[in-house]
């Protein structure tokens, strides 16, 4: 049963909840969030888990201020001024990620960037400062169903699933934040949201590219994808290996042979193996070996979000 909270003593609850590796879902003035610790991979993969989401897409990292978003993100002059402009609020910029900042790989998918927002709900913030993590947090729906906007509307979506949702009533915008990306190449829209093109370059002085999201040019994170296909080949459903390939596997029968092994899940853990994935493709792929085989994945639960980022890692390439 999900469980509504209001008072402070239920915000300290939720706090404790994302210390130990639990997901709460948390008010913020754009839409409800359903949030873990962003450092801790098994407590992201189990935000997905939740949303019932079939693929792996990257998520917004909120956290207090902007102090804390320089510990995760590169920022260069026009992001900085976006920052001071409009956070906190409805605003998440997409900036390069530091290299070891903690950010679990599921979290970003694989990607070099990382998308952060600082909110302006305040229990969002209280939540942030009692639990004093940064919080990977997707909009508080079951895949494919609309965005929440009351703690009511979350309640409804997980009502079989045990779940602390902070209330801070209904939400102010009702739309998602406006997510910008900020690199060296200029701004673009990735998501338009209540803060406008106009009102970006209005603060940063510069054309601001709002990205086509028509059938013919998607954007989002199918797109992103194929930016950080791997360089090895990858070979799926593999039960045996040669030893100048890499193996991907899972379970505790593995064959013998490999030039190098990284397991997923020993214990066949579908949660776990979701929090390694992105890590160990990553990892794997530093040693430049001609193949990666990758044992077959149980098509169940988390298995078909780690099947689905695996076949198109392993589709041909343009
Ligand atoms: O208002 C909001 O943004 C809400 C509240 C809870 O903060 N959150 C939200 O999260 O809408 P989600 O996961 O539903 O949407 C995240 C969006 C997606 O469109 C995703 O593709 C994009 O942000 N995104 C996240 N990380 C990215 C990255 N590294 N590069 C490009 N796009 C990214
Ligand atoms: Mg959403």
């Amino acid at each position: 049963m999900a469980r509504i909270v209001k008072n402070l003593e239920g915000i300290e609850v939720a706090a404790k909840k994302l210390q130990t590796g639990h997901v709460v879902s948390l008010p913020t003035e754009t839409v409800y969030g359903l949030g873990a610790d962003a450092r801790d991979g098994v407590a992201v993969a189990n935000i997905f888990l939740l949303k019932g989401r079939p693929q792996f897409n990257p998520l917004i990292v909120h956290v207090e201020n902007t102090d804390e978003a320089d510990r995760f993100g590169e920022f260069n002059e026009g992001a900085r001024k976006l920052a001071k402009a409009f956070w906190p609020g409805p605003l998440t910029l997409v900036l390069p990620r530091k290299t070891d900042c903690g950010i679990s790989e599921l979290v970003t998918a694989g990607l070099d960037t990382v998308a952060l927002r600082v909110p302006q709900h305040p229990i969002a913030q209280r939540l942030l400062s009692l639990a004093g993590c940064p919080i990977a947090a997707p909009s508080a729906n079951l895949s494919g169903r609309i965005s929440p906007t009351r703690a009511e509307h979350v309640a409804d979506d997980f009502k079989d699933m045990d779940l602390l949702v902070v209330d801070g009533g209904p939400t102010d915008l009702g739309l998602e934040s406006t997510v910008v990306s900020c690199t060296d190449r200029g701004f673009c829209i990735l998501r338009p949201g209540s803060i406008t093109a106009e009102d970006i370059e209005q603060v940063t002085d510069e054309k601001v590219i709002i990205a086509q999201t028509d059938e013919h040019h998607p954007v989002s994170p199918g797109q992103l994808l194929s930016h950080y296909a791997p360089k090895s080949n990858i070979r799926l459903n593999a039960h045996s290996v040669s030893q100048d390939e890499g193996l991907l596997a899972f379970g505790s029968d593995i064959p013998d042979g490999a030039a190098k092994v990284l397991n997923l899940s020993e214990s066949g853990d579908l949660i776990q193996a979701a929090a390694n994935l992105f890590a160990m493709l990553r990892e794997l792929d530093a040693e430049n070996l001609s193949c990666m085989a990758v044992m077959p994945i149980p098509e169940k639960g988390l298995g078909l979000s780690i099947n689905d980022r695996l076949k198109r890692a392993a589709a041909p390439r343009d």
